[in-house]
């Protein structure tokens, strides 16, 4: 068994040998079976013999180049040569283009610009006479590179929803010799055919001059993985000794596969919606192509809503708006389910309610506590502003113990801190009611004024309603309201009065709510200058007084010194002694002055309160 195997490989070793070795007769012939030229170039046969038997060496040699066409049995005689003569034979297809160079060993056939039809058997035959004669077979192979692969892909979509394959591309190259071969890639992996999903028709045609063309179309069962796909082909022909390879251009499909999801988003406005918002909803699928899309809104699934495209544009939306919308592929049938869903929130906020409403009026020292509300879909803040300053947070403001300066507006400013583009405000007018209140404190006020001069004597009050000011002045008839002004719940009067004896003169401020009164009393002072500055009986009075006490203190030191002298203690030293009666001196003196400029003093002082050095007729003012 094993011998067997071995002389068959050795048989086939033989075959597959260049080298064909021929005994007939005596004479040993060599040639290569086959020889691979390019189309154009020239090919040279070589045709090696010897004759072996040495002792009938051949005087003559008879050459002869026989060809004959692949499948044909008849050879034809192209070329002959004897010892005399070489002669091409005429009228054959080799007439113009061969040369035959011979030796004693051996015999070339050079063919010039071979053809494809030289693809064919060429024999070469020696014949000795009696030493012997051969023939020996070489077949001439022609090669010609085919011209460059061009591709054509399908431009329209392919559905994956096809049954059966699609043409996705057609591929041909041409003349090529011999016929070169077609392999189809998806990728980077060549495809093999498979049933059902790969098909390639290939369409081989033998050109009038020879070549051969090849036509190939793919056909192919495509997934949705193949929208990123790529296919060509590629060409492999044989060369001389060797086989090449040509690829085509890559070509892309466009594949269309059915909307499986959709999904439905706000486009704009970006964050919260509020009323007055121009919304724009985009519904997007993962199908292509993709396809028109309706909305509509959860609560009636069966009402279309306008759209331009896969945008629905909902123009200034309020709160009706608000709810689930729906998007889904038109005419999806069989994915009915398919769709898109979102939940669109229009924000609002309404405008605020104060309570009390406009405006409210309050006695004095009452409370009252105020609201504000605005209704909201967001949380929002309130805080209350008196003209420009924070009074109040949140949505109650208490206002406790009323007084005039309660009085006001309040405003309260409500806004939406995750929405700050929603704000609104609110505002009370409080009034606060009640009696007349005078400003100053003192009820009463009394002062001194030289006679013949003009007192300003000026009331203000305030109240709501706003108090009216009326005066009632008796001891002088020459008096005149110089001031009178109304605003904001107070009311201010000043009269001008000259003072010629002492006068009494009373500011009643009234209203609704009761009456306030504030008096003064204004003591006349005689003129100075009119006048002498004590009266004598007063005068001489107060100096024998003094003449007295001075007597007493007199006496009284008189008595200590002697005193201090006799028991001896007090040295001769006038020092101490000096200090104390100085001391007491000066003591005395200011006692003096005192006692008798008093009257001048007082009127001094109470000038430098009213103003400085005032003429006899000027003006004062008292409050
Ligand atoms: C054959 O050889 C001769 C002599 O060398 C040459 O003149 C002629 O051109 C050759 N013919 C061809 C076809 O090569
Ligand atoms: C072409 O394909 C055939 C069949 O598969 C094969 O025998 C031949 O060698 C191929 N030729 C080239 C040039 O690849
Ligand atoms: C094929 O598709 C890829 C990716 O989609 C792209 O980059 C490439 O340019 C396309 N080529 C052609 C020839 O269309
Ligand atoms: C002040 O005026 C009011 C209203 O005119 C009056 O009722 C009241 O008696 C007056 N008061 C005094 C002290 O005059
Ligand atoms: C009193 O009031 C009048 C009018 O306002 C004014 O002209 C005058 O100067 C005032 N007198 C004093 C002393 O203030």
């Amino acid at each position: 068994m094993a011998f067997l195997l071995l002389r068959r490989a050795l048989l086939l070793f033989l075959h597959l040998c260049l080298l064909t070795w021929s005994a007939w007769g005596k004479v040993e012939l060599t040639v290569n079976e086959n020889l691979e030229v390019y189309l154009g170039d020239s090919a040279e046969i070589p045709c090696h013999y010897r004759f072996t038997d040495a002792k009938n060496e051949a005087r003559f040699v008879m050459i002869q180049w026989f060809v004959r066409s692949a499948g044909n049995r008849a050879r034809m005689r192209i070329f002959y040569s004897d010892g005399t003569q070489q002669i091409i034979d005429r009228n054959t297809d080799y007439s113009g283009r061969i040369n035959v160079t011979s030796d004693q060993k051996e015999t070339r056939l050079l063919i010039q610009n071979v053809q494809l039809s030289d693809e064919r058997e060429f024999f070469c035959q020696i014949n000795g006479l009696a030493a012997g004669n051969a023939e020996g077979k070489t077949h001439l192979r022609v090669f010609a590179r085919p011209e460059a692969p061009v591709i054509e892909g399908i431009l329209t979509g392919i559905s994956v929803t096809n049954t059966a394959p699609s043409k996705v591309a057609s591929c041909e190259v041409r003349n090529g010799f011999p016929k070169p071969n077609i392999t189809w890639y998806r990728n980077k992996t060549p495809l093999m055919p498979k049933p059902g999903y790969v098909n390639m028709l290939t369409l081989v045609t033998r050109e009038s001059s020879g070549f051969y063309s090849v036509q190939s179309t793919l056909e192919y069962k495509v997934v949705k993985e193949d929208q990123d796909s790529f296919f060509f082909c590629e060409v492999s022909f044989s060369v001389p000794g060797a086989v090449r390879t040509m690829d085509s251009h890559r070509v892309n499909v466009t594949v269309h596969y059915p909307t499986t999801t959709v999904e439905l988003r706000k486009d704009s406005p970006q964050g919260l919606v509020q009323e007055g918002d121009t919304v724009e909803l985009r519904c997007q699928g993962d199908g292509n192509p993709p396809p028109p899309f309706v909305f509509s809104r959860e609560q009636e699934p069966d009402a279309d809503l306008e759209s331009s495209g896969d945008v629905l544009v909902l123009p200034s939306v309020s709160r009706k708006d608000s709810g689930v919308y729906q998007c889904r592929p038109l005419g999806a049938v069989g994915h009915a389910e398919v769709k898109g869903e979102m939940q669109l929130n229009v924000h609002y906020l309404d405008p605020a309610v104060v309570v009390p409403k406009d405006s409210e009026v309050m006695f004095k020292g009452e409370d009252l506590v105020a609201t504000c509300n605005a209704l909201s879909s967001l949380a929002t803040t309130i805080v209350w502003y008196k003209d420009t300053e924070q009074v109040g947070q949140g949505n109650t403001l208490h206002l406790q113990d009323a007084t005039y300066e309660t009085s006001g507006v309040y405003t309260c400013k409500v806004t939406v801190p995750s929405l700050p583009s929603l704000h609104t405000s609110g505002s009370v007018h409080i009034i606060v009611q009640g009696g007349p209140q005078l400003v100053g404190v003192e009820e009463e006020v009394q002062l001194e004024e030289v006679a013949g001069r003009m007192v300003n004597l000026s009331c203000e009050a305030k109240g709501h309603p706003t108090p009216s000011i009326s005066w009632s002045i008796v001891g002088s008839q020459n008096w005149q309201e110089v001031l009178s002004k109304e605003n904001d719940d107070m009311t201010h009067s000043m009269v001008s009065v000259r003072v010629t004896s002492d006068v009494s003169a009373l500011c009643n401020a009234s209203n609704d709510m009761g009456a306030e009164v504030k008096a003064f009393r204004i003591k006349a002072i005689p003129r100075v200058t009119t006048t002498s500055p004590f009266s004598p009986v007063e005068g001489s009075g107060v100096i024998i007084v003094v003449i007295i006490l001075c007597l007493l203190l007199l006496a009284v030191l008189g008595s200590v010194f002697y005193f201090l002298h006799k028991k001896g203690k007090l040295p001769c030293g006038r020092s101490g002694k000096q200090e104390i009666s100085k001391e007491k001196t000066t003591k005395d003196d200011i006692v003096v002055e005192m006692k008798t400029n008093t009257k001048n003093e007082d009127a001094v002082l109470l000038k430098a309160v009213n103003g400085e050095k005032k003429g006899p007729n000027d003006q004062v003012t008292v409050v």
